[in-house]
Order: structure tokens, then sequence, then C-alpha cells
């Protein structure tokens, strides 16, 4: 995608983070917004923002985790702006802890927000970008979808939040190729990012009480959440920094973007492993004593 002035775009997850970084970023290309977000108030304050500036620009509470939230979004955009350019999959919460532990609403939120909302944006805006590519040879559609280096590496203790990023890894790479097979016009990314000083350690904030723990957190969950605080707050490329990176990686049609790629020894050696059959190493061999203060803080 080159041509941004204009242009429509669709954002989950904007009201916080990385996705208000993309909105803004996207604001300033002149490209007009649909915005969702499970958080209203939030969105809202978003929304004045932007139209504050003369962006053309609305906000839609979506809980992107139901289909019927995203096809309203869908008829939304639509209604308001007739057209769909960009579909940025983004809004995502995390749980961590021993995976043993985590109880079925754990796995049905996390699942919920972070896979389903892909399943759902793809399935109902990928024919609406087919459809204006056929209308018009010169449009030019992408979507991207936020996984995590979570999609590619699987550290302990956060297993329920793995799982859903590596399956948004290979929805991903299916949708990639798939696209190839019936357009040049409509193209796709996964961003996996490190870690980001974002809200997200606060994910819980935006948990549906039906779905609530029923039980009190266990050790390992206490320990994973006081991890993700700790190394998502000292993180030091910023949300808007990886706004930047993916916008870059749009221009040049690039489908994967990373935000540490100093960070990706663990990849490389998570596959080494696979074709080798060795057993899976330990993804922060890098850094040994977190190994160390994990084992530590669960044994007490
Ligand atoms: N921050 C990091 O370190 C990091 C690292 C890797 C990947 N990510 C991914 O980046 C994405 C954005 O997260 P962030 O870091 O900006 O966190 P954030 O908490 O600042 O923003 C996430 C946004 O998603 C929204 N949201 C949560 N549940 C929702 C739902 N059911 N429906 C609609 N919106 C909902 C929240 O209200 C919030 O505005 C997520 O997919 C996350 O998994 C973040």
């Amino acid at each position: 995608m080159q041509e941004f002035q204009g242009k429509v775009a669709v954002i989950t997850g904007a009201a916080s983070g990385i996705g208000l970084e993309m909105a803004r970023l996207a604001a300033s290309l002149g490209m007009r917004l649909a915005l969702a977000d499970i958080q209203q108030g939030a969105l809202a304050t978003v929304v004045d923002e932007f139209e504050g500036q003369g962006v053309r620009a609305f906000g839609l509470r979506t809980d992107v985790s139901r289909s019927a939230d995203i096809q309203a979004l869908a008829d939304a955009t639509l209604a308001r702006f007739g057209q769909v350019d960009l579909l940025i999959n983004n809004a995502g919460v995390g749980a961590g802890g021993l995976l043993w532990e985590n109880s079925e609403q754990d796995w049905d939120w996390v699942l919920g927000v972070n896979l389903r909302s892909v399943i759902h944006g793809v399935r109902i805006f990928t024919p609406l970008m087919l459809e204006h590519a056929a209308r018009d040879p010169a449009y030019r559609g992408h979507i991207v979808n936020t996984a995590s280096m979570s999609g590619l590496i699987n550290a302990p203790a956060m297993g329920v939040y793995n799982v859903s990023k590596s399956a948004v890894v290979a929805l991903s790479e299916t949708l990639y190729h798939d696209l190839s097979l019936v357009t040049e016009q409509v193209h796709c990314s996964v961003l996996c990012p490190y870690f980001v000083p974002t809200a997200f350690s606060d994910s819980a904030r935006n948990r549906p009480e039906a779905l609530a723990s029923q039980t009190p957190l266990t050790r390992s969950q206490l320990v994973a959440q006081a991890n993700s605080v700790k190394a998502v707050s000292s993180a030091r490329i910023s949300a808007a920094q990886i706004a930047e990176l993916t916008f870059a990686a749009l221009r040049e049609e690039r489908f994967y973007v990373y935000s540490h790629p100093q960070a990706l020894a663990p990849v490389r050696e998570r596959y080494e492993a696979i074709l080798e059959q060795r057993n899976p190493g330990d993804p922060f061999a890098g850094k040994p004593d977190v190994r160390a203060r994990l084992i530590a803080d669960l044994r007490g």
C-alpha cells in the first residue's frame, strides 16, 4: 500500500497503546478512521482528539470477540465511508501462569479477544476488500494482524497467550498464501512485537464479568503478572515506533513486522530444534537470570 491520503483504516483496540498510535499515524497520513474498542469512554476521548484536528473519524464500541460486533463495525464503516482500505486487527489481552492453572474462563477470554477477533475480522472484511479490488484495478488493500513474539516462541508461564498468538501467526501466514492465489491487490502482514510500554499488563481492566476468574490468582499467575508489568513498563521501543515500523512494512508489502529484530535468536533456535528433533531450548537462554528468577519465584 503506497497511498494513504483519503483511504479508510479500520483499527481495533484503538483506544490505547499500539492501536491508538496506529490511528494517530494513519490520521497524520490523511486517512479516515473507523476506530473500535471495548472501552467506550476512552474511545470517545480518542475520537474527540481526532475530530478536534479535523480528522474524519468515528468510534464504535466493539467487543472484538463477538462476530456480530465485527459485522456491525464493517457495516458502520461502509455506511460512513463507503470503503475499507486498511484493517488492523490489533485488540488483544494477556493472561499468564502455569498452563494447568488457567481456568476455562481464562481460555475463553484470551482466545476470544486475541484469536476469534482476527478470525471474524478476516472472514468479514476480506470479501469487502476483494469486492473493492474487483471493481477498481487501482485499489490496494492491506490487513495487519497483531500477533506477538509469543506467536513465534513459547516462553514458560504464558501458555494461553502463546497459543492465541501462535494461532494468529498461523492464520496470517495462511491468509498471505490464500490472498496470493486470488489477487495482487490485497496484502497482509503479521505484527510480532516484543515488549512495548502500553497498558497491556493491565489487560484485566477489560475482562468481562461473565468471564471473570472464579478463583483467586495462583502463585504462578501472580508471578507472571508481576513479570509482565516489569517487562512491559521497562520496554524501550514505543507504541508510536511500532506504528512507524508497521506502516513501513505496508509500503514495502512486507509480511513479517518485528519490533526487535535483534531478539529473533530464540526463533532461529526453536526452528533448528524442531528440524533436528532436539527438545525445546529455553526461549530466554540469552538471559539465564530470567529463568532462574522464575524458578525461584515459583518454588517459593
Ligand atoms: N505491549 C506489549 O508488550 C505487546 C507485545 C506484543 C504484542 N502486543 C499486542 O499488541 C496489541 C495491542 O496491545 P497494547 O500493548 O497496545 O495494549 P493496550 O492494553 O494498551 O491496548 C489494547 C486495547 O485493546 C482493547 N480491548 C481489549 N479487549 C477488547 C475487546 N474484547 N474488544 C475490543 N477491544 C478490546 C483495550 O480496551 C485496549 O484499548 C495486543 O494484541 C497485544 O497482544 C503487545
